[in-house]
């Protein structure tokens, strides 16, 4: 049965500075809840150095790893918990490929983006990283 397959899981969204201050937030969102996701909860923020460095961490040491830390700490984020069926991988598909230039028309990315670090949006790789980035942006919550 189809109900049998059905997982729901949450992932950490952001929308990344260059999409706040491009006014996109309300067309990717819209893009999200159409998939049929939900917004558990939301709020604007601006990432500082610290949150930034332990969010991507796994990067640490990588030649784009300053102008990351530095772009994602630019201005206002959104930041938003997302749940649904198979959200996890779900949301990256719908975010298309890390550089927008090879991200296929039709995803967030290569509709509105062409730059590989002004990106637009973040969304979690694996449903452990999820977690560990939910409780990072929202634990205290
Ligand atoms: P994200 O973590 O932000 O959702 O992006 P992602 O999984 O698609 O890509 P990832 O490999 O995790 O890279 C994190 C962010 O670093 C910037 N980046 N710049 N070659 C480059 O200049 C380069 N590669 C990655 C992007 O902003 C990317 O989203
Ligand atoms: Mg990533």
């Amino acid at each position: 049965m189809d109900s049998e397959r059905i997982r729901i899981e949450r992932t950490l969204l952001i929308v990344k500075p260059d999409g706040v201050d491009r006014r996109l937030v309300g067309g990717i969102l819209s893009r999200i809840e159409r998939k049929g996701y939900t917004i558990e909860c939301m709020k604007t923020i601006t990432i500082d150095r610290e949150l930034a460095e332990k969010h991507y961490a796994e990067h640490k040491g990588k030649p784009f790893y300053d102008k990351l830390i530095s772009y994602i700490t630019s201005g206002p984020a959104v930041v938003a918990v997302i749940s649904g069926e198979g959200c996890v991988g779900g949301l990256r598909y719908l975010m298309g490929n890390t550089d927008p230039l090879k991200a296929a028309p039709g995803t967030i990315r290569g509709d509105y983006a062409t730059n590989v670090t002004k990106n637009l949006i973040h969304g979690s790789d694996t449903l452990e990283n999820a977690e560990r980035e939910i409780a990072l942006f929202f634990g205290g919550e």
